[in-house]
């Protein structure tokens, strides 16, 4: 299996877990309400691929039914993808969240990476990239947008000629926009009717609910089709799809939860951005990476970790190394107490 963030020992209680991207002001008040109605359903068999809940999502935002797949968190279908479309060869842009590779490799798909380039604050080569497609051809494009770890951006207007250039050599880009709800910037939605785009979002992150697992893919007819017919039934639990419908219309919790990424995101950037020791790299979603200029990283790490301080190391990135670590942005007592006690470590470390 491949590493990602989270703390597991067992003093998991005391510890400040910055490794993990998740909204801390989530779940609502109501939406656990909603769950716990929900535990009288557990003795039935879920919708096989939770149809009452695409209803909810297709009326939210617009868009047909049959251009909608729900996922047990969109990690269900990261692979489901994979395995349906098995391409013969996969281009994604990275460094980038790891299980892209693991999905097609398993699948012996061939898979090349380009990177992003750091020294302009990971924003992609394009020129290489339109190279690198008509060249290799691949049959698949990976984009995360916002990026993680990286945390870039791209905007659909200045990326639309790759999708292009994938649907020249009938190919499709998969655009994640696991992190988009935190950005609150413009979508890739408009293109799912006609071009060759997979879009997909997770809900387990922005509504923090990743216990519960909740993600969904949009597409078009053909791609949702053939997708439909390598998903095993039954993966969306009775109370991930119980809940969703209230979910997506709890806009009390949305506009918090703005209001607080922006603010925090904002203050955090600023102030580890003071600290001379660190590199960081501009954030767009909920959470940071910066690279430790100074000193020994495993220091750093372990100086954390005895403050009662878990930081995500960023090692196992292609492209990366272990000067690189990634923050998520928390509540702001939290974000203080990371900044005080890195600022600390930066006074001992570089005078
Ligand atoms: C870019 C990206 N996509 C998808 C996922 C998986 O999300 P989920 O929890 O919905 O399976 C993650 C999890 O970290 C992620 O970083």
């Amino acid at each position: 299996m491949n590493k990602h963030g989270g703390y597991y020992g067992d003093d998991y209680k005391e510890i400040m877990d910055f490794s993990v991207n998740i909204n801390p002001l989530g779940p609502s008040e109501s939406v656990k309400e909603k769950m716990i109605e929900s535990i009288e359903n557990i003795d039935r068999y879920p919708e096989i691929r939770g149809n009452s809940a695409i209803k909810a999502l297709s009326n939210h935002m617009s868009i047909n039914e049959k251009n909608i797949i729900l996922g047990n968190g969109a990690i269900e279908l990261i692979y489901l993808f994979a395995r349906a479309i098995n391409p013969q060869k996969v281009l994604i842009i990275g460094p980038t969240f790891n299980e892209y590779r693991r999905a097609f490799e398993m699948n012996d798909s061939e898979v090349i990476e380009i990177s992003r380039l750091e020294s302009k604050e990971f924003s992609i080569d394009y020129e290489n990239l339109v190279d690198l497609i008509y060249k290799e051809k691949p049959k698949v494009l990976i984009l995360c947008n916002p990026n993680n770890p990286t945390g870039e951006y791209v905007s659909p207007i200045d990326f639309h000629f790759i999708v292009q250039a994938m649907d020249n050599i009938n190919g499709f880009t998969v655009v994640d926009e696991s992190f988009m709800d935190f950005a609150d910037k413009e979508t890739f939605e408009k293109y799912i009717y006609n071009n060759n785009i997979f879009l997909l979002r997770s809900m387990t992150k922005f509504y923090g609910l990743p216990g519960i697992r909740l993600g969904y893919g949009l597409g078009n007819d053909n791609l949702i089709g053939v997708l439909n017919k390598f998903k095993e039934p039954w993966t969306m639990n009775s109370i991930a799809l119980d809940i969703l419908p209230y979910v997506i219309k709890d806009k009390k919790f949305i506009k918090d939860s703005l209001k607080w990424i922006k603010e925090e995101r904002k203050f955090l950037y600023e102030e580890l951005n003071k600290i001379s020791a660190l590199k960081v790299f501009e954030p767009n979603a909920n959470f940071i990476l910066f690279k430790l200029e100074k000193g020994n990283p495993k220091e750093f790490f372990n100086y954390l970790l005895s403050k009662k301080i878990h930081v995500r190391t960023c090692e196992d990135f292609k492209g990366l190394g272990d000067r690189y670590f990634r923050i998520s942005v928390k509540e702001h007592k939290n974000n203080k107490n990371i900044i005080n006690t890195i600022e600390k470590w930066n006074k001992e470390v570089c005078g």
